[in-house]
């Protein structure tokens, strides 16, 4: 199977405070603090996902002290890439100077772990030595800067991990259940004179609460399962990499499976929910601040639109 050799982020420049936020709609520093733990997010002002995406692989090519030349895939996973086609991991491909398989998939927040997953069948069928993946998502241009109960949520930026041969990947889960209510965002554009239904707003649509259920029972659930296939106990691990989404789910899901808080990575308070890329960017932080060790057992969990889920056990090789 494989192990990861590198990894990178890349967030847009511009800080966006709470304070700056209440200016714009009727919310305060200190809901969005209590109820989310967030405390500032990035926006894209100049960035293009395309600059922030290349950002990001070269940043775990780097790091991983691979070229892009010994690629052999590249997965991006995205909600909107810069087009419809090419994909986004073409245009990474393009600007990186890889030559390998390239597509995108879209799992909303649980696309890093969706895309882990297709690596591993890659590798189980040895058609693949060396795995580019990236994770981005640009949420601001499909958030609805009206409404204060999302447009506090999200922030923009994306990580991306460079896997080779090995054998670390221990267990890996993923749910769906299709599910259009709770979370969705319309295409929004349609320029067939023919179709016969009215154009919806491409904007960001979510009911909190039922998320907010969905969320706290599928981090518990799903951490449990994959730590069981890799045939270890929650004692084993030694870090949680867990969606960055809201503070309260990560407290709740801490507590409900009694593995010590300090054991989960945090970083929503720097940039909200980044959607696919929160995971990446997390792990890249984890991984570049010292706190992964080699040897570590690291569990990871994602959830979002569809409703999906993704988690996966991992040891952690790096030095
Ligand atoms: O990646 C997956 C995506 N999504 C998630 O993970 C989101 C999961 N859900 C959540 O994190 C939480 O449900 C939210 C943070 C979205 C909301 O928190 P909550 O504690 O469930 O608040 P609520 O929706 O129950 O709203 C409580 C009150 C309401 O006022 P009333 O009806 O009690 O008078 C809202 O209108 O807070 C009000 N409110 C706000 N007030 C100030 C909602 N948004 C805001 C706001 N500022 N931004």
């Amino acid at each position: 199977m494989f192990s990861i050799l590198g990894t990178g982020k890349a967030v847009p420049d511009y800080v966006m405070t709470n304070d700056e936020l209440s200016t714009m709609v009727e919310t305060n520093d200190e809901w969005i603090r209590t109820r989310t733990g967030i405390e500032e997010r990035r926006i894209c002002k100049s960035e293009t996902i395309t600059e922030l995406t290349v950002k990001a692989a070269n940043a775990a090519l780097e790091n991983a002290g691979v070229a892009p030349e010994e690629l052999d895939l590249i997965i991006c996973s995205t909600m909107r890439g810069e087009n419809l086609t090419p994909s986004q991991a073409c245009v990474i491909q393009k600007e990186i100077g890889a030559s390998c398989p390239a597509f995108d998939v879209n799992a909303a927040c649980s696309g890093f772990i969706y895309a882990l997953d297709i690596a591993a069948g890659y590798y189980a069928r040895k058609k693949v030595k060396k795995v580019l993946i990236v994770s981005m998502d640009n949420l601001s241009n499909i958030t609805d800067w009206t409404d204060r109960s999302t447009c506090v949520l999200f922030g923009d930026g994306g990580g991306a991990a460079v896997l080779g041969e090995g054998d670390d990947l221990l267990a890996i889960n993923l749910t769906a259940e299709g599910n259009d209510t709770v979370l969705r965002i319309p295409h929004g554009t349609n320029s067939s004179p023919f179709y016969e239904h009215e154009e919806e707003k491409a904007v960001l649509f979510m009911a909190g609460n039922e998320v907010y259920k969905f969320a706290v029972n599928a981090m518990a659930t799903q951490i449990k399962k994959s730590v069981e296939d890799a045939g270890l106990t929650l004692d084993d691990v030694d870090c949680v990499i867990p969606h960055q989404a809201n503070i309260r789910i990560i407290n709740t899901a801490a507590k409900n499976l009694a593995i010590p808080r300090e054991k989960f990575f945090c970083n929503v308070q720097h940039y909200g929910n980044t959607s696919s890329g929160s995971v990446p960017i997390a792990l890249d932080e984890a991984a570049r601040s010292g706190l992964l060790k080699k040897g570590d057992i690291i569990a990871m969990c994602a959830f979002g639109g569809g409703l999906t889920t993704g988690s996966c056990v991992i040891r952690w090789s790096k030095d």
